[in-house]
C-alpha cells in the first residue's frame, strides 16, 4: 500500500474543506506509518475512534455546507457518506471482534474511498459553487 501524498489535484478551492481533507489524509498516513512500526492494540482502538469521530465531523460539515449553497445533489451525496460510515463501522466492528486483517482493510478502504470521493463526488459541489460565484 502506498501513502497518499497531498497534492493540488485534491484541492477543491474551499479552504476549510481542503483543510479537513488534508487532516484526514495526514491522519491516515500517520496511522499507516505507525502500524508499519508495530503497534499496541490500545493505540489502534484509540485511533479508530478518533478517525471515526473526525470523519463524522467532516462529513457533517460538508453536508451543512452543501445545504447552505443549495447544492441540488445533496441527497445523493449524503447517501455516499452514509454508505461509507456504515462500511467503516462494520470493518471496525470486525477488528474489535478480533479480526486483525480488518485493520489493514479499513486503512486501504478509507484511503481509496477518500481519494476517489474527493476527486469525483466532492468535486461536484466545488464546481457548483464556482459556477454560482461566476454568475453572480
Ligand atoms: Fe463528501
Amino acid at each position: 500500500m502506498i501513502l497518499i501524498e497531498w497534492n493540488k489535484e485534491l484541492e477543491l478551492g474551499i479552504p476549510e474543506i481542503d483543510k479537513q481533507h488534508k487532516k484526514l489524509v495526514d491522519m491516515l498516513n500517520n496511522f499507516y506509518t505507525e502500524l508499519e512500526e508495530g503497534h499496541k492494540r490500545e493505540a489502534v482502538e484509540e485511533f479508530l475512534k478518533e478517525l471515526e469521530e473526525y470523519l463524522a465531523y467532516h462529513l457533517d460539515f460538508e453536508e451543512k455546507f452543501m445545504e447552505e449553497i443549495g447544492f441540488p445533489e445533496l441527497d445523493n451525496h449524503k447517501k455516499t457518506h452514509e454508505m461509507f460510515k456504515k462500511l467503516y463501522a462494520e470493518e471496525k466492528e470486525r477488528y474489535m471482534q478480533g479480526d486483525e486483517k480488518a485493520l489493514r482493510e479499513i486503512i486501504a478502504f478509507a484511503f481509496s474511498w477518500l481519494f476517489s470521493h474527493i476527486m469525483k463526488t466532492d468535486r461536484k459541489y466545488a464546481k457548483y459553487i464556482q459556477e454560482k460565484e461566476n454568475t453572480q
